[in-house]
C-alpha cells in the first residue's frame, strides 16, 4: 500500500462541518424535499421526517463517521482494516466497496444534473425565461436535455469543476472551497426566502407546506420520509465515512452529526419557503417533481420583475449545492486510489473524474439517443427505466439501504460496546445508550421496511 500521499486532515471542526454540510445539502434538499412535503401531508410529513431522521438516518450517520475515523482511510481500506483488526466477517467489506461504487455511479449522473443547473444559470442571466409559458418552458427544457452536445458540454464543465477541487487535496482543495461556497449558499438561500415572503402566494404556500394534513399520510409517506432522510444526509455512500477519516480525535461526532442533520433540515424547509410562494403566486402546479425546478420555476422567473436576478440566484444556489455534494461523491474513490497507487492525487482525481465523466454520458444519452433504451427490460426487470433511471433506482433503493443496514449492524453488533465507546473518545455521554439502542434495533428495522416496501411493492 502506498503511504506517500500528503496527510489528509481537516484543519478545524468548522472545515469538517462545512464539508459535511456541503455533502448533505444538495439537489435532494432544494427540489425533492419541498415537493415531497407538499405531496405527503405538509406539516405531518415534516413531523414524520424529523422523527424518522432522528431514529434512523442520524444514528447511521453517527456510525458512518465513527467507522471512518476508526479506520482513517478511504471506505474500502477502512473496512479492510477494521475487519482485520476486529476479526470480523469479510462480508462487512461490502460496506466499503458497495458505498464507493455507489458513490461513483451517483457522481456520474449527479454531474449531468449539475450541468443542467449551470445551463440554467446561463439561461437566467441572459433573460431567456422572459414570457415563458408552461408549454414554452417545457420545450426549452426538452430541447436542452434532448441535445447530447449541449447537455454533454455542461456535464463536462460541472465534473471538471468537481475534479479541480478534489485534485487540490483535502485541505487546499475541498476545505478551501467549501468554507467559501457554503456561507455563499446560506446567503443566497436566505435572500431568496426573504424575497418569497413578499410575494402574494406566500400564505397559500405556507398552508401547502405546513398544514397538518393527517389524511394525506399513508404507509408510503413514512417510507418516503425514511428514504429522503438517507439521501439527504448523504448516508451510506462513503462520503461521510471518508470525511470522518479526516477528522481529529477530539471532535465530538455526536454533536457534529446533530448539527449536520439540523442544518440540512433547515435548508430543506427554507428551500420550500423560497420556492412555493413563487409557484402559487403564478397559479402553477406545485407537484411536478423534477420538472418543478427546471420547468415550473422558470415560468415564475420569467414573469416577476427582477426575475433575471432572482432566477440567477436560484440556479446559482442549486449549482453550489450540487457541486459541494459532487465533491464528496468523487473523494471516496480518489482517496482509495491514492492509498493504492504511487500516482499523485492530481492525476488520480483527473483519472477517476474522467471515468465518471465517461459513464455520465450514459445519463446524458438517457434523455436523447437512448431515451427508449431500457437496459434491464430483457431480464424482465425495470421494464420502463432508462440507464439513468436504473442507476438512480438501484442506488437509492438497493445500494443505500443495504449499505446503511450493514453499517448499523456492523457498528451496532459486530463491534463491541467497548470498541465503540473508545472510538467515540470522551463522548461517553448520556446519548450513547440511546444512540446504540437506535442503531441496533430501530434503524435496522426501519431500513428493512423501506427495502421490502420499495422492492416488493
Ligand atoms: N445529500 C445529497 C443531496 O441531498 C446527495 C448525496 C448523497 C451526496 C450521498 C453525497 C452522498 O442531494
Amino acid at each position: 500500500m502506498n503511504t506517500s500521499y500528503a496527510p489528509r486532515q481537516w484543519s478545524s471542526r468548522f472545515a469538517f462541518l462545512m464539508a459535511a454540510i456541503g455533502s448533505a445539502v444538495g439537489l435532494g434538499n432544494i427540489w425533492r424535499f419541498p415537493y415531497l412535503a407538499g405531496e405527503n401531508g405538509g406539516g405531518a410529513f415534516i413531523a414524520i421526517y424529523v422523527l424518522t431522521l432522528t431514529c434512523i438516518a442520524l444514528p447511521i450517520l453517527i456510525a458512518e463517521i465513527t467507522v471512518g475515523r476508526m479506520g482513517r482511510q478511504s471506505p474500502i481500506n477502512t473496512m479492510r482494516r477494521l475487519v482485520a483488526e476486529h476479526r470480523a466477517l469479510r462480508v462487512w467489506m461490502l460496506i466499503g466497496w458497495g458505498s464507493t461504487i455507489g458513490a461513483f455511479i451517483v457522481l456520474s449522473y449527479y454531474s449531468v444534473i449539475g450541468g443542467w443547473t449551470l445551463k440554467y444559470i446561463e439561461l437566467a442571466v441572459s433573460g431567456a425565461f422572459a414570457g415563458d409559458t408552461a408549454a414554452s418552458s417545457a420545450e426549452q427544457f426538452g430541447v436542452f436535455v434532448g441535445s447530447p452536445l449541449q447537455a454533454g458540454f455542461w456535464h463536462t464543465v460541472f465534473i471538471g469543476a468537481t475534479i479541480a477541487i478534489v485534485a487540490g487535496g483535502v485541505s487546499a482543495g475541498i476545505e478551501r472551497s467549501v468554507v467559501i461556497l457554503m456561507p455563499l449558499l446560506f446567503v443566497l438561500l436566505v435572500g431568496l426566502a426573504l424575497y418569497a415572503v413578499t410575494t402574494p402566494g406566500f400564505g397559500e404556500a405556507m398552508r401547502f407546506m405546513f398544514a397538518f394534513k393527517l389524511e394525506d399520510v399513508t404507509p408510503g409517506t413514512v417510507l418516503a420520509a425514511i428514504g429522503q432522510g438517507f439521501f439527504s444526509l448523504s448516508v451510506a455512500l462513503g462520503a461521510m465515512m471518508t470525511y470522518g477519516a479526516y477528522l481529529e480525535q477530539d471532535v465530538s461526532i455526536g454533536r457534529s452529526a446533530v448539527i449536520i442533520a439540523v442544518v440540512d433540515t433547515i435548508v430543506a424547509i427554507t428551500a420550500g419557503i423560497a420556492i412555493f410562494p413563487l409557484v402559487f403566486s403564478f397559479g402553477l402546479e406545485p407537484s411536478s417533481g423534477p420538472g418543478l425546478t427546471f420547468i415550473t420555476l422558470p415560468i415564475a422567473f420569467g414573469s416577476i420583475s427582477g426575475g433575471v436576478v432572482i432566477g440567477t440566484i436560484f440556479f446559482l444556489l442549486l449549482a453550489v449545492a450540487a457541486l459541494t455534494s459532487a465533491i464528496s461523491l468523487l473523494e471516496p474513490l480518489v482517496a482509495w486510489a491514492e492509498e493504492t497507487y504511487q500516482i499523485t492525487r492530481r492525476r488520480l482525481a483527473i483519472m477517476v473524474g474522467a471515468a465518471g465523466w465517461l459513464v455520465g454520458f450514459a445519463t446524458v444519452f438517457s434523455f436523447n439517443y437512448w431515451s427508449d433504451f431500457f437496459p434491464l427490460a430483457p431480464l424482465g426487470l425495470m421494464v420502463d427505466k432508462t440507464i439513468f433511471d436504473v442507476f438512480d433506482f438501484s442506488v437509492s433503493n438497493i445500494v443505500m439501504p443495504v449499505v446503511g443496514l450493514m453499517l448499523a449492524l456492523f457498528a451496532g453488533w459486530a463491534l463491541t460496546r467497548e470498541t465503540v465507546v473508545a472510538a467515540l473518545g470522551a463522548e461517553r455521554a448520556r446519548w450513547f445508550s440511546f444512540w446504540r439502542f437506535m442503531l441496533r434495533y430501530i434503524a435496522p428495522l426501519g431500513v428493512i421496511s423501506i427495502f421490502v416496501a420499495n422492492v416488493l411493492m
